[in-house]
């Protein structure tokens, strides 16, 4: 099958959400990687949470009270202005470093190129933009629309609906393996980028690939 689009996840596939860890470091010495941990996780746990009790708040507010949660859990005081500094971070997380070069080679060709996040258009637009890479994407898709977070099928369906591909035709990127299957369950060809050689969830469905990262994935597309 021909893959028309490729569509990326956005935190932890194609921005490194650990690159909070040194401000984190700064403000609590010895806690930094921890409070990262903790934080991600948080945020991820809420957002399914929400969905499934049917109460959405876009993901900036879901981080925002995940990174109050973590920091409490931890015994760390979070004053405004701290808060407001690691909240700013998200704006500009750094993208993994083969990110640039591996989204040059994928252009073209008439293959379309979208980040499908559950990230609100505040965040992911502001991170997209001033980390330079509007021009890398035919799309920048959210969540928000929709009101409920991935992996629910409404989200991937956007994709499809938005780039007018059919699923069979999308290729679906992700480091994160829950995402990766439910892009799996939902139809796509899904491609898990596990840089940390983590085995993969058991949930029924497997990727179509595996790599080490993204750097890999331009010679795997072109076979
Ligand atoms: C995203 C998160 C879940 O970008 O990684 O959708």
């Amino acid at each position: 099958m021909p893959l028309d689009a490729l569509v990326f996840d956005a935190y932890g596939t194609l921005f490194d959400v650990h690159a909070v860890i040194d401000r984190c470091e700064k403000f609590w010495p010895g806690k930094g990687a921890q409070l990262s941990q903790l934080w991600r996780a948080k945020q991820l746990e809420y957002s399914w949470l929400r969905t499934l009790m049917s109460h959405y708040q876009p993901f900036s507010a879901v981080t925002r009270e995940a990174l109050g949660y973590a920091c409490e859990a931890l015994g760390l005081a979070l004053e405004a202005k701290r808060a407001k500094a690691l909240m700013d971070e998200y704006l500009n997380l750094a993208p993994y470093p083969d990110v640039p070069d591996a989204l040059d080679k994928l252009k073209g060709g008439g293959r379309k190129l979208a980040i499908l996040t559950n990230g609100s258009p505040d965040m992911i637009e502001t991170l997209v933009k001033n980390r330079g890479l509007q021009s890398s994407f035919d799309a920048v898709l959210s969540v928000d629309g929709l009101k409920v977070f991935k992996p629910a099928p409404r989200v991937y369906q956007l994709a499809v609906d938005t780039l007018r591909v059919p699923a069979a035709n999308i290729g679906f990127v992700s480091s994160n393996c829950w995402d990766a299957l439910g892009a799996k369950a939902f139809g796509f060809n899904v491609y898990w980028i596990n840089r940390g050689g983590a085995p993969v969830d058991r949930l029924g469905f497997q990727p179509d690939g595996m790599l080490q990262g993204l750097g890999d994935l331009p010679e795997r597309i072109a076979r």
